[in-house]
């Protein structure tokens, strides 16, 4: 094990914080591009990758954008603003295309890919009339005491979603962070008014909103709790 390569890490993890003051010095070319790349190279479920990136640099864009986040003030004053889409129809929009990608490149062998075949329509689809999730949420219940049944991006998309975008995110920021860049994830606004902002078409929903730029601070503390409290051997432990 390289410990120092693992100790670089924490230190990377541990200083990141999120910022709110921001300079308004621009980013130079191509730096995004690589934080994109960074976020791109994130593993997600079944290898879909539903994640899609809107970068926002114009001045009225950001200010629109501001608007539709509660008015926080880092959309405005960042450099750059990167809204991370979540893709609702990404089962059938990318399926065969990655599927292939990863038979051509040998990380899914014959076996798998049957398994695919079956698994990703009857977790992801949802019918001609978009009810099918009915059925699969009411079936999912009872069929529990059979068999192990996953929770299904069918019946839970947008919680499905949420776990692909902020894995992207994380690596998009401690790329930001090593690259001595301040960054700041954004649950605060309204998806609908953001998806105005950015020309979304249906099915493509606002998960996050990252600004990204410049620190105007420094020595910011960050805190968390033990984490003894957090961490649990083998099996759940209660606090007294
Ligand atoms: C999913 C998520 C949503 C957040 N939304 C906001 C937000 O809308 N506005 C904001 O100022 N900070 C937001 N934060 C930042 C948190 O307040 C911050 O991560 C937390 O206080 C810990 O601080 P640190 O990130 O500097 O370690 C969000 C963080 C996460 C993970």
């Amino acid at each position: 094990m390289n410990s120092d390569k693992l100790d670089d890490f924490l230190t990377l993890a541990k200083t990141r914080r999120s910022v709110r003051d921001f300079k308004p010095d621009p980013i130079a070319d191509g730096v995004i591009e690589k934080l994109l790349d960074a976020a791109h190279w994130a593993p997600s479920g079944y290898n879909l990758q539903p994640v899609h990136y809107v970068v926002v640099t114009e001045a009225d864009r950001k200010v629109a954008l501001r608007r539709a986040c509660m008015d926080q003030r880092q959309v405005q004053d960042a450099a750059a603003v990167v809204v991370f889409i979540g893709d609702r129809q990404v089962a059938t929009r990318h399926f065969e295309q990655t599927l292939k990608l990863d038979l051509d490149a040998g990380v899914v062998n014959d076996a798998y890919e049957k398994l695919l075949r079956k698994f990703v329509p009857l977790a992801f689809t949802t019918g001609p009339l978009g009810i099918g999730w009915l059925w699969k949420a009411t079936l999912a219940p009872p069929a529990r005491w059979l068999t192990p049944i996953p929770s299904m991006p069918a019946v839970h998309r947008r919680y499905w979603l949420a776990k692909q975008v902020g894995l992207s995110a994380m690596n998009f920021m401690l790329a930001a962070h090593s690259a001595g860049l301040a960054t700041c994830p954004m649950e605060g606004f309204d998806s609908l008014r953001v998806g105005r902002v950015l020309g979304l078409p249906r099915g493509m929903e606002p998960m996050l909103v990252v600004p990204v730029g410049y620190a105007d601070t420094d020595g910011m503390k960050k805190t968390r709790l033990p984490l003894s409290a957090l961490v649990h051997r083998e099996q759940w432990v209660s606090a007294n």
